[in-house]
C-alpha cells in the first residue's frame, strides 16, 4: 500500500528570495537525505534516475499549460495558445506530432546549417575583435540564435529585426510580471502568426531547402501537419531555440573563462572536444537548471502515492551531479566522457527537439571563440540573471583578449 505523499517526513526546501548558490546547496543538502523534497508548490526529485524516471513516466504531464494559473492569471487567448503548443500537449496528440515532425530535427538536418553558424559567430566576432574587449552577452550571445532560426525557417535576411522583436517581447512570459506583459505578449504572437501563416501559404507553391518547407511535406501514412500546426511549430522553434541557446552559450562561456588551459585546449581541438565541451559545460552550467510535470491521475511512484494535479518540479542541476552516475569527484573537465548523458536537454517525450540544433550551434560557436581569443579573460564581473529566472545565465559577461 504507497504512502500518501503529505505523511512523508521530507526535507523541505523554499527557493524564493534565495540566491544561485543558496538554492543549489539548500537541494544538494535534501537529495543526500532523501529521494524527494517537498517545496511551496508541491514536491521535486533531485536524483539522477528520479528525474528521468519522472520525465519518462507519461501520467507526468507537462506543467508548461499551468503557467497562467500558477500567476493567478485567466486570459482565454494565451491559454489556448498554451495548450496547443508541442510544449504542453500530452498523450496520442503530443506522440503523433513528435513522430511527424522528427525527421526535420535530426543531426544531419543540423548539420546543413553548421556553415551558416560559423559565418554568424564569426560576423558578430568580428565587430569587436579589433577593440580588444566585449560584453559577451550583448555582442555575440544575444543576437546569435536568431538569424540562425530564421535561416532554418526560411525566412529572409531582412525581418531578422521583427523575429528578435517577437522574442524579447514573447519571453516577457518568463519576466514575473506576467499581468502586465500580457497585452504585449498577446500582440506579439498574433503578429507572428500573420507572418508565418503568410511564409507557410508561400513555401507550398514553392517549396526551398528550409525547415518550413521540409514541415509542409512530411508526411506518414498520409497524415500531415495542419496550417494551425505548422504555425505552431515555427513559434515553438523560436520561442524555445533562442534564448535557451544564447543563455547557454555565455554559461559556457562564463565557466570557460575560469579554465585558460582548457579554453587554449578548445581552440586547438577537434570537433569531438567540441562536442565534449558541449556536455561538460552543459552539465556543470546549464541554462535550464529545471522543469515541472503536474500529476494527470493517482500516481503511485517508488511506494509513495501522489494525488491528481500534485506537482512536481524536476531538478535537473542537481541530477546532473549525482554523484551515484558522475561520480563524486566535480572538477570541470572538458574531456569528461560519462555513460549517462547530462540531462539539461530534459528527457522522455519532451525531450529537447532542437537539441541537435542546439548542439550544433555550441559546438561551432565555442571553439570559434576560443580561436578569435585565445588569450580571453574577464574583463569585470560576471552580472548574473535573477535566479528566479526560468531561462538563466549570465546578463552581461565582460572579456578582454588582445586585439586582432
Ligand atoms: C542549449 C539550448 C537548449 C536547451 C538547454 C534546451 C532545453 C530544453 C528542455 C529541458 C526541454 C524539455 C522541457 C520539459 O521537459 O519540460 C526542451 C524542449 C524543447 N526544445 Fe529545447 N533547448 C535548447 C535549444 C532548443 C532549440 C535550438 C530548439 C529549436 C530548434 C528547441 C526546441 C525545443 C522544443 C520544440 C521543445 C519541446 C519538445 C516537446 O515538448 O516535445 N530547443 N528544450
Amino acid at each position: 500500500m504507497a504512502t500518501p505523499v503529505h505523511e512523508l517526513d521530507l526535507p523541505e526546501v523554499d527557493l524564493f528570495g534565495l540566491e544561485r548558490e543558496e538554492g543549489l546547496a539548500a537541494m544538494r543538502a535534501a537529495r543526500e537525505r532523501h529521494w524527494l523534497v517537498r517545496m511551496p508548490m508541491g514536491y521535486a526529485v533531485t536524483r539522477y534516475d528520479d528525474a528521468v524516471a519522472v520525465l519518462r513516466d507519461r501520467r507526468w504531464h507537462s506543467a508548461t499549460a499551468l503557467i497562467t494559473q500558477m500567476a493567478g492569471i485567466s486570459d482565454e487567448q494565451f491559454e489556448g495558445r498554451q495548450r496547443r503548443s508541442i510544449l504542453s500537449m500530452e498523450g496520442p496528440e503530443h506522440a503523433r506530432l513528435r513522430r511527424l515532425v522528427a525527421p526535420a530535427f535530426t543531426p544531419k538536418a543540423a548539420d546543413r546549417l553548421r556553415p551558416f553558424m560559423r559565418e554568424v559567430v564569426g560576423g558578430l566576432f568580428d565587430k569587436v575583435a579589433a577593440q580588444g574587449t566585449c560584453e559577451l552577452v550583448e555582442d555575440v550571445c544575444e543576437p546569435y540564435p536568431i538569424p540562425i532560426i530564421c535561416e532554418l525557417l526560411g525566412a529572409p535576411k531582412e525581418d531578422w529585426k521583427l523575429f528578435s522583436q517577437w522574442a524579447t517581447d514573447i519571453f516577457r512570459i518568463f519576466n514575473d510580471n506576467l499581468i502586465e506583459d500580457l497585452p504585449i505578449i498577446n500582440a506579439a504572437f498574433e503578429e507572428l502568426d500573420a507572418y508565418v501563416r503568410a511564409l507557410v501559404d508561400e513555401r507550398r507553391g514553392h517549396p526551398r531547402d528550409d525547415l518550413l518547407s521540409d514541415l509542409i511535406a512530411l508526411e506518414e501514412e498520409g497524415d500531415k501537419l495542419s496550417p494551425d500546426e505548422l504555425v505552431m511549430m515555427s513559434e515553438a522553434v523560436l520561442m524555445a531555440g533562442t534564448d535557451t541557446t544564447r543563455n547557454q552559450l555565455a554559461c559556457s562561456v562564463a565557466l570557460l573563462s575560469g579554465h585558460p588551459d582548457q579554453w587554449a585546449a578548445l581552440a586547438a581541438g577537434d570537433l569531438a572536444l567540441a562536442q565534449s565541451t558541449v556536455e561538460e559545460t552543459m552539465r556543470h552550467l546549464g541554462a535550464v537548471r529545471g522543469t515541472a510535470r503536474f500529476a494527470s491521475e493517482d500516481i503511485e511512484y517508488r511506494d509513495v502515492l501522489f494525488p491528481t494535479g500534485m506537482l512536481m518540479a524536476v531538478s535537473l542541476v542537481t541530477a546532473n551531479f549525482d554523484p551515484e552516475v558522475f561520480g563524486t569527484d566535480e572538477s570541470f573537465d572538458i574531456t569528461h566522457h560519462f555513460n549517462s548523458a547530462q540531462l539539461t536537454f530534459g528527457s522522455g517525450i519532451h525531450y529537447c527537439l532542437g537539441a541537435a540544433l542546439a548542439r550544433a550551434e555550441l559546438q561551432e560557436a565555442l571553439p570559434l571563440l576560443a580561436r578569435r581569443m585565445p588569450d580571453m579573460h574577464l574583463d569585470g564581473e560576471i552580472e548574473w540573471k535573477p535566479s528566479n529566472i526560468g531561462i538563466w545565465g549570465p546578463a552581461k559577461l565582460p572579456l578582454a583578449f588582445t586585439p586582432a
